[in-house]
């Protein structure tokens, strides 16, 4: 089996985090056993480009346990778990072309590598993987049966390129189903991006000036964090509605070049570039913290601090302290990569069970369902995204009401009124 992982030596201590993940991912094991028995992707091959996490080694098992043939490139250099790849490729016998840290040649040959595997389906968190094979391997792209996106980020990619006419076959936008982003968004980044400021910086949360900038359910999840943990929230936004709806929350709401020389901590999570640039950072305090969960490191124009800065030291694991001509310092976070699964471990499982219960379903619904759709973006069916929720409610022990006849018939009727 080829791969490319740091070290096989670390197998045992990744598998036990595996299992561990697997006891909060509930939904995505009864899908397992439910795979075992029917082995639904029977015959697919499967490529993968996905942060090499232990909530997504759960999903690799189960499309697995699902008959398909899979191989997994991380979607970011920095998110890579090593003990990770290493279970995957020794107790799974899964391919893995993963390594933390990995150069952006590597980074690339990874996906190569998952490409040059074999690709009914591709499975991808942020497009990298869709766009190496339409950039690179136009001629294989009929073979493709269709594609499962994670992110918003990756769906917008998505988007423009169906909307350019370039996009070669049908792709799932995972992201958009309610039980995706609703939960995975808000919670999942809420939580893990203020885990990953803590873990690289060890800062005190309350009492600080906490900007962020997008106010999309990524920020709304940041920002109610944020705000719980006693921090003073400024919203920068560029969206009308998105702006109203942060000011109606209690946040403070202005432009990023006035919340410049007021914030402590700095957060993008906009998925646009070059938000905070040059004269942002010539604004800012001494010893600001500076820190991105949007998809991709260009949120934060790590460029223009480059240039500005006349010295730079990494003075703890994650954080590169810049200091400028006037003596200034800015403290940026992981790179200006994803601060929550760069510092941090990601995404709890909790959440991610839901995520990847509908990449699961997502890649069943394409197997049986390819020859119908066409080279376009499409949204999980409700009634999945509506049985992921009921199974998941079970798994939390929590009942709901029904409708009666009565209100069924009231809603499906207009005669009765004041
Ligand atoms: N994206 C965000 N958190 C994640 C996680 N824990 N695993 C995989 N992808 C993620």
């Amino acid at each position: 089996m080829d791969y490319d992982i740091k070290d096989k030596g670390l197998a045992d201590k990744g598998l036990e985090r595996i299992e561990w993940a697997d006891g909060f991912m509930p939904v995505l094991s009864q899908i397992r056993k439910h795979f075992k028995d029917e082995k639904p992707l029977k015959n697919l091959t499967i490529a993968a480009c996905l942060h090499v996490t232990t909530e997504t080694a759960n999903l690799m098992r189960t499309l697995k346990e699902g008959g398909a043939d899979v191989t997994l490139a991380a979607s970011n250099p920095l998110s890579t778990q090593d003990d990770v790849a290493s279970a995957l490729v020794d107790r799974f016998d899964i391919p893995v072309f993963a390594i933390w840290g990995a150069e952006k040649d590597k980074y690339y040959s990874h996906i190569r590598s998952v490409l040059n595997h074999g690709h009914d389906i591709t499975m991808d968190d942020g497009a990298d993987l869709v766009s190496t094979l339409h950039k690179e391997s136009p001629e294989e792209l009929d073979k493709v049966i269709g594609g499962t996106e994670e992110t918003t980020t990756g769906v917008i990619r998505l988007r423009a390129m169906a909307k350019e006419g370039v996009l070669g076959y049908p792709v799932i936008a995972v992201n958009d189903s309610m039980t995706k982003h609703f939960f995975d968004n808000r919670y999942g980044t809420g939580q893990s991006t203020i885990d990953g400021i803590l873990r690289a910086t060890n800062c005190l949360i309350s009492g600080t000036n906490f900007v962020i900038a997008g106010y999309g359910w990524c920020g709304k999840g940041v920002a109610k964090r944020a705000s719980g943990m006693g921090a003073n929230v400024i919203v920068t936004e560029i969206d009308s509605v998105k702006a109203i709806e942060a000011a109606m929350d209690g946040f403070r709401v202005m432009q990023m070049k006035e919340a410049a020389s007021i914030g402590d901590i700095f957060l993008t999570v906009t998925g646009n570039k070059w938000v905070i640039h040059r004269d942002i950072f010539l604004l800012m305090k001494d010893n600001a913290i500076v820190a991105n969960s949007g998809h991709f490191n260009v949120e934060i124009k790590i460029e223009d601090l480059e240039d500005m800065s006349v010295s730079k030291r990494e003075i703890r694991h994650n954080v590169t302290q810049f200091t400028l001509s006037d003596g200034k310092r800015i403290n940026l976070l992981a790179e200006g990569r994803l601060v929550n699964l760069s510092c941090a471990e990601g995404h709890p499982a909790m959440v991610m069970d839901m995520s990847f219960a509908n990449q699961a379903y997502a890649a069943v619904y394409l197997k049986e369902n390819a020859s119908n759709l066409e080279k376009k973006v499409y949204v999980i069916p409700e009634e999945i995204d509506r049985d992921i929720a009921r199974v998941k409610l079970k798994t939390m022990n929590l009942k709901i009401d029904e409708l009666t006849p009565a209100q069924r018939d009231y809603l499906n009727s207009w005669g009765e009124g004041t």
